[in-house]
């Protein structure tokens, strides 16, 4: 018999941690945080909140009490979320954005980036043996989340990474700012920057709501690339459905997020967040009706 799941009781230890987005309803991070927080027994609470746009720096400020744990921060508060920190982790200064901000005990902020462990961990998880020195990777898009993936592939050791952008300047100014081994190349020659690499990444926001679809010639990558997605409503986006038709492999935008996850529970609560016991994937799967 499956005994009855009950909600642990709010105790007068009860650590607190959260998100703050805007939009934040549609989160999956509380779902995930939480799972991981009853299947290990542990005496905390994971919440969103959707601050004002234009008072994100009062919200966070309001938190160096010690109110809070801390936050994962989701759009469009990552960069913003950097500012506000007074400790900034190396790979968030490479990011030049942070989706984890911890309140310590003597009152500082530190910001930090998990989204690159994530990117990583959904490239291990779901295209085993893919190794990020082996070769030139492409990055499509030249905004906050496309960023943050070429800091990450750059600190991994990829060898060079071409940023695919439809406004060519954009794509510069992110080369310019992380320097070695990036360039940059206008959508339109996506076929050319596309010879040759060991994986190709979505990084735009084309396909979410308001924006428009994005054809980039896939067919122009090796068959032995990777093709990863962020976006992950739907699990099978466009882009990926195009890969999978091509017969490359694939890797998902929901992979990442729970992976990105798992360093920010650990910062929160103190421990590794219990994966094996219980599959939060597959209820986020759910949790998207797929
Ligand atoms: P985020 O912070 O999520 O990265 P962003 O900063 O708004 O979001 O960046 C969105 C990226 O998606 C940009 O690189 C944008 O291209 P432009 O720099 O030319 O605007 C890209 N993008 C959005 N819609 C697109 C579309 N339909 N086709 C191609 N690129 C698109």
């Amino acid at each position: 018999m499956n005994p009855a799941r009950t909600k642990p009781p709010i105790t007068g230890r009860t650590l607190v941690a959260g998100v703050a987005g805007h939009p934040v309803r549609h989160s999956l991070s509380p779902l995930i945080h939480n799972a991981w927080l009853e299947a290990a027994g542990l005496d905390g609470v994971y919440v969103a909140f959707a601050p004002d746009a234009d008072r994100f720096a009062v919200f966070v400020e309001a938190f160096r009490g010690g109110a809070i744990r801390g936050l994962n921060v989701t759009v469009p508060f990552k960069e913003a979320a950097l500012a506000c920190a007074d400790v900034v982790s190396p790979r968030a200064e490479m990011a030049a954005a942070a989706n984890l901000l911890t309140f310590e005990s003597d009152g500082t902020i530190a910001a930090d980036n998990t989204d690159g462990i994530g990117l990583l961990g959904a490239f291990e998880a779901q295209a085993p043996g893919f190794d990020p020195k082996a070769g030139p990777i492409a990055v499509l898009g030249a905004g906050g989340a496309a960023r943050g993936a070429v800091a990450a592939l750059i600190a991994a050791g990829a060898p060079q990474v071409r940023i695919v952008n439809r406004t060519l300047a954009k794509a510069e100014a992110v080369a310019g700012a992380i320097g070695r081994g990036v360039v940059a190349c206008p959508l339109h020659a996506a076929a050319s920057a596309f010879d040759g690499v060991s994986a190709v990444i979505n990084a735009t926001s084309a396909g979410l709501a308001g924006e428009g679809m994005l054809d980039a010639p896939l067919e122009a990558a090796p068959g032995t690339a990777v093709v990863m997605d962020m976006v992950y409503k739907p699990l099978e986006t466009p882009f990926l459905a195009k890969a999978r038709a091509l017969g490359r492999r694939t890797v998902d935008g929901l992979e990442m997020l729970v992976r990105q996850a798992v360093p920010s529970f650990e910062a929160f609560y103190g421990v590794a967040p219990p994966t094996a016991q219980v599959d939060v994937r597959a209820l986020a799967l759910k949790a998207l009706g797929q």
